[in-house]
């Protein structure tokens, strides 16, 4: 392998697919992995991804949807079996494309073997692979930890007399990581999909896994600075100083790191991380390249769509980014609103050129490439616990069916099968079907960002300097690699802005978010109309 595919995850561009919402090949209503291989030509030529993220595909009692796995090393028969998962594989390196998994490592399901034998009796030789306590004197928990999804993070276990901990639904106990026992045994985790050939892991909610050994009580958050990148509920006010996030965690990274290191080549790791300060966010990356190579980077979610404040997030993550690090940005998935609901669809076409267009790894969201939009789906009839449990939470809006054709079903399930979730009204205008003929549509926008970032040299792993002066309703940054220059700017008006670049010479324009514009402008006045986004070259 040279270096240069070695380094795909830096280069390339990161696809996340939903399997259950993906493709349906065999008519349950419920996507699969038959499903993902079906559409591997649609990821490697339409499209022209680099990797795929899967979101889990293990066996599950679906509490979480996979989220809450009861065996690691396995894959539920909603979703196929081994042997099409190598087959996926097979048909992924084929064609060129990486696959990263998802990796759920702070909590099983309750119906894992490993918990069911925790559980049993006090004296179980497994009973501290879980986090169990004794109750208060007065009967309460042990602390007042918080869980995610709702409620105290501590259920109580009748037969044997304590409580265990779960830091999101109580049929997702948390893992004891401070028992030697259970990191070899998730290590070995890691090695069984290594040695089957996967290509990295996304690993959830990564900085959850190590606790203050002492389960000291969290205070209430004073400071809304500090607090939880997307405050909700009762755990949004507190702060999280000692239920995740203990500096332990950094050496599981690093024996991680060791573990990737020693394959050839060297797989790959993104953490899901959502710390709010910078400082402590970039320290998943390691002192020295060995931890994480990359902890995922949230901010985009969270930025208001203004040309200053999305200048200081970028430039936030650039100051961050150690030497040796590489930034990465993200602006959907599967437990996000759609892009294209949060932000409308002319700022989300500005989204999708910052996203391929900053520098640092892309992770795309399936479906947000058409343009999906949220689907409202009445509170009787949503799935997600979180949204049943937590009022707005609702994460069934943004995991509806990938819409492919305007034929019944969108082309996501059999004609005459029920989709595990509705389609969305509109999906027979917005598909992949009718859009690939649309040169003006969200997809070809998309594709034509992805073959020209795949083209540029400057795009992939060029420097980043943001432009100025510039109109103040404007964002504007440079990259550049050896002597190509690629300029990106973006109007975040309602006013027609007029930019004046001649000082770096003469300027062609390669790609608009609106417009059928190309070929070379007056450097002197290039004006960019309302919610208008240009990649531009140096000539
Ligand atoms: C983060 C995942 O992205 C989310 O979908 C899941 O519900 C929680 N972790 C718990 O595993």
């Amino acid at each position: 392998m040279d270096n240069q595919s070695a380094l795909w995850w830096k280069n390339g561009v990161i696809y996340q697919i939903y399997p259950r919402s993906f493709q349906d090949s065999n008519g349950d209503g419920i996507g699969d992995l038959q499903g993902v291989i079906n559409r591997m030509d649609y990821l490697a030529k339409t499209l022209g991804v680099d990797a795929i993220w899967l979101s889990p595909f293990y066996p599950s009692p679906q509490a979480d949807f996979g989220y809450d796995v009861s065996n690691y090393c396995d894959v539920d028969p909603v979703f196929g079996d081994l042997a099409t998962f190598d087959k996926l594989l097979r048909e992924a390196h084929e064609r060129g494309i990486k696959v990263i998994i998802d990796i759920v490592p702070n909590h099983t399901s309750n119906q894992h073997p490993w918990f069911i034998e925790s559980r049993s009796n006090r004296d179980n030789p497994k009973r501290d692979w879980y986090v169990w306590r004794d109750a208060k004197v007065d009967g309460t928990p042990p602390n007042n930890w918080l869980a995610v999804f709702g409620g105290s993070s501590w259920e109580w276990d009748e037969k044997t007399g304590q409580y265990y901990l779960h830091s999101f639904l109580k049929e997702q106990p948390d893992l004891n990581w401070r028992n030697p026992d259970v990191q070899k045994a998730m290590f070995d985790v890691y090695r069984f999909w290594l040695d089957r050939g996967v290509d990295g892991f996304r690993i959830d909610v990564a900085h959850y896994i190590m606790k203050d050994p002492e389960l000291k009580d969290n205070p209430v958050n004073r400071d809304p600075s500090k607090g939880e990148l997307k405050p909700t509920g009762e755990y949004g006010k507190m702060l999280h100083l000692y239920d995740k996030g203990h500096p332990d965690v950094h050496g599981i990274y690093r024996e991680l790191r060791r573990i990737l290191n020693s394959y050839q080549p060297p797989r790959y790791s993104v953490g899901e991380i959502h710390i709010l300060d910078w400082k402590e966010w970039a320290t998943y990356y390691g002192q020295n390249d060995d931890e994480l190579h990359m902890p995922f980077n949230f901010s985009l979610l969270v930025t208001p769509w203004k040309a200053l404040a999305l200048r200081k997030t970028v430039e936030a993550v650039e100051s961050v980014t150690p030497p040796w690090g590489w930034p990465n940005y993200v602006l959907g998935n599967h437990d996000e609103p759609r892009l294209a609901s949060r932000l409308g669809l002319q700022k989300a076409r500005q989204a999708a050129m910052l996203l391929l267009t900053l520098r640092g790894t892309p992770t795309l969201y399936n479906g947000d490439e058409f343009g999906q939009m949220n689907v409202t789906i009445p509170l009787e009839e949503q799935k997600d616990p979180w949204g049943k449990r937590v009022p707005g939470t609702g994460r069934d809006q943004n995991r509806t069916p990938n819409q492919w054709t305007p034929g019944t079903n969108a082309g996501f399930t059999a004609e005459g099968a029920i989709p595990w979730l509705p389609l969305a009204d509109n999906y027979q205008m917005v598909n992949m079907q009718t859009e690939l003929d649309d040169p003006a549509s969200f997809l070809n926008l998309y594709r034509k960002l992805l073959a020209f970032r795949r083209q540029s040299n400057a795009l992939r792993v060029g420097r980043y300097e943001a432009i100025d002066p510039v109109p103040e309703a404007c964002f504007a940054y440079l990259r550049q690699a050896g002597n190509e220059t690629i300029i990106i700017a973006f109007n975040m008006s309602d006013i027609t802005m007029r930019l004046d670049l001649r000082r770096f010479g003469n300027i062609e324009i390669i790609i608009s978010t609106e417009l059928n514009r190309n070929g070379t402008i007056d450097a002197a006045r290039i004006d960019l109309s309302p919610w208008e986004g240009l990649v531009m070259r140096i000539i």
